[in-house]
């Protein structure tokens, strides 16, 4: 039988679910991938197979998701968060091979970054298609912009890759009608920019993320770098393959 991509993301996910245990508190990825390991959640946690155990959620849509299959959630720190998160389960667009990622082309990497930055570890789950040589290859590295004065930032995130050859950058848009485009708006009510590069992100990655942070609109950007602490591939001929 040949496996599909959606049976592949599943295997994956469920591998990461035998990380689970009684008592832990969970960050909830975001993503297809992300919603296998929802449904498998649910269903150990329905059947009473790990009490105790409590999710906090990446985005509104899985806050959603958790909820519609029964996982108890809990907000990020205060008096009602927990005390720490043990372990965080999610996708990603792309993993290289020191485990940094593409995250956010699905729109929630601000808080995927909060959360999954703040639990000790940070399970990734993928099929193999989702391995890269270099961040930024196979499509665009999203940034969280503050709405206010976007075209400025947009310009100024440029400004960081000026002269680089092949690259380019934009707002990401959405239908708004039939002949109307509007910004895509994340949870967090900021926008989009895609940073797009021609055969991937060559240079030191934590530099040009300290240069993207630096710049005052821009809230956040969806390089995960070094905070994965193992990537779960799954393989096109169903096999796993773990990286740490
Ligand atoms: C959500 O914003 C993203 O970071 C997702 O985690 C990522 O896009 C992976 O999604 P898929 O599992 O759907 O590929």
């Amino acid at each position: 039988v040949k496996l599909t991509q959606e049976d592949l993301k599943r295997v994956a996910a469920h591998r990461a679910v035998e990380f689970v245990e009684p008592g832990m508190a969970l960050g909830l990825g975001t993503g297809s991938t992300a919603a296998h390991a929802l449904d498998r959640l649910g269903d150990l946690i329905r059947a009473g197979a790990l009490p105790g155990v409590a999710g906090v959620p990446t985005s509104l849509k899985t806050e959603l998701h958790a909820t519609r299959v029964g996982i108890p959630l809990l907000p990020l720190g205060g008096d009602r968060g927990p005390a720490r998160i043990h372990l965080s389960i999610d996708g990603a667009d792309e993993v290289d091979p020191d485990l940094n990622l593409v995250k956010g082309r699905g729109g929630s990497l601000l808080r995927e970054k909060m959360i999954e930055g703040a639990g000790e570890k940070f399970v990734v789950i993928v099929d193999e298609s989702k391995l890269v040589p270099r961040l930024g290859c196979t499509g665009a590295v999203p940034v969280e912009v503050i709405p206010f004065g976007a075209p400025h930032t947009l310009g100024l995130i440029r400004k960081v890759f000026d002269g680089l050859p092949g690259f380019h950058a934009r707002l990401r848009m959405v239908k708004k009608d039939a002949d109307e485009d509007t910004p895509f708006t994340t949870d967090n009510g900021n926008y989009i920019v895609e940073m797009f590069f021609e055969d991937g992100i060559r240079g030191d990655l934590h530099n040009i993320s300290d240069q993207l942070l630096r710049i005052t609109g821009v809230v956040e950007h969806g390089m995960f770098l070094s905070m994965a602490t193992s990537v779960i591939v799954a393989n096109k001929d169903g096999t796993i393959t773990v990286m740490d």
